[in-house]
């Protein structure tokens, strides 16, 4: 199942033709092109449905090839020092002439960066030597893939090659933070905990300003499964499937517990799956629509709220 070297060659070589890859990373599948590449950035956009060319994040090997593309301050340089590569994009002010496509930054004077962790996808960075343009795999607007099967399910035949690293780690989008000289500002709050980037800065995170920032992302209405959600349900009304967090609290029928054990971590790593899984529910039984109980705002919380909280959301 995991992808050897020949598969990781044929993936890159794919990438030089200008195709599409979905490739593992910890946080989601991601639907790679080469980010020098216009065209196959475009297929990227048509591929997803994007209603608009909104900036991708660019994902490079490491500090080294990130610094071809943007400028670092002193406090980026630290961040990317720390907490790369995992779940970390950082938003900074894009080289003039990095030769990444300006359909990827979407006509921005700044970039989207991040060295993913996954072994798989480092290997494909390695072999292609250049950036790779890869928002989440998954038609617009729906919930991210966390396994190749979703890949699959979502978007099968417009990607050229699916790569398999099994199930996502994180299971959460990348923590974005613009970096702007010594001020880190949060524009998505996501798989890297805002705890843990705060201890590194030793200052707070600021709050994007609201309207400021065009992060597609960001839309109310993302992360959108079938079914309507109810949030912080204490347990299901009759009728209604039920996403659980906690120790079980009574016997409901079509439910999926997030984390028995109260980790937020796990609970992150089921998220996406377990919406999927109880959306599928809803159609097989004819379910009114799911309940989610309430998650705990501190940690990988602030990103799983927020997820669910644009699952919600009226569309
Ligand atoms: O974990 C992740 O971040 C995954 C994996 C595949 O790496 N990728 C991902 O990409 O979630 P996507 O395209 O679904 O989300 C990218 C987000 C969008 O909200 C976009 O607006 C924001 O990044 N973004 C990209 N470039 C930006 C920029 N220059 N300024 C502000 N936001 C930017
Ligand atoms: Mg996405």
């Amino acid at each position: 199942m995991t992808p050897d070297a020949a598969d990781i060659e044929m993936a890159a070589a794919t990438l030089r033709a200008g195709g599409l890859v979905a490739m593992p990373t910890e946080t989601v599948y991601g639907l790679a092109a080469d980010a020098t590449n216009d065209r196959a950035v475009a297929r990227i956009y048509e591929a997803k449905g994007r209603p608009s060319f909104n900036p991708l994040i660019v994902h490079v090997a490491d500090l080294a090839m990130a610094r071809r593309f943007a400028e670092f301050s002193p406090l980026a340089e630290r961040l990317a020092a720390q907490f790369w590569p995992g779940p970390l994009t950082l938003v900074m002010n894009r080289r003039a002439e990095s030769g990444v496509s300006h359909l990827v930054t979407a006509g921005l004077d700044t970039i989207a960066l991040r060295a993913p962790a996954h072994p798989v996808s480092r290997a494909l960075l390695a072999a292609l030597g250049r950036p790779l343009a890869a928002p989440s795999a998954n038609p617009s607007g729906t919930v991210s893939p966390t396994t190749a099967a979703h890949v699959r399910d979502g978007l099968g035949g417009r990607v050229d090659v699916i790569l398999d690293g099994g199930r996502c780690v994180v299971g959460l989008e990348s923590t974005i933070v613009r970096v702007d000289g010594d001020r880190a500002v949060l524009l998505r709050p996501g798989g890297l905990a805002r705890e843990d980037i705060e201890r590194a800065t030793g200052a707070p995170l600021v709050a994007a300003a609201p309207g400021a920032v065009e992060a597609p992302g960001m839309l109310a209405s993302h992360y959108a499964p079938h079914a309507r959600l109810r949030l912080d349900a204490k347990r299901p009304l009759l009728g209604e499937a039920f996403l659980a967090f906690g120790p079980s609290s009574g016997d409901h029928p079509h439910t999926l517990n997030l984390s028995e054990s109260g980790d937020l971590v796990e609970a992150a790593a089921n998220l996406f799956a377990h919406l999927r899984a109880l959306d599928a529910m809803c159609d097989q039984h004819g379910l009114a629509g799911m309940a989610a109980a309430p998650i705990p705002a501190t940690g990988l919380g602030e990103a799983i709220n927020d997820r669910l909280a644009r699952a919600a959301a009226p569309r």
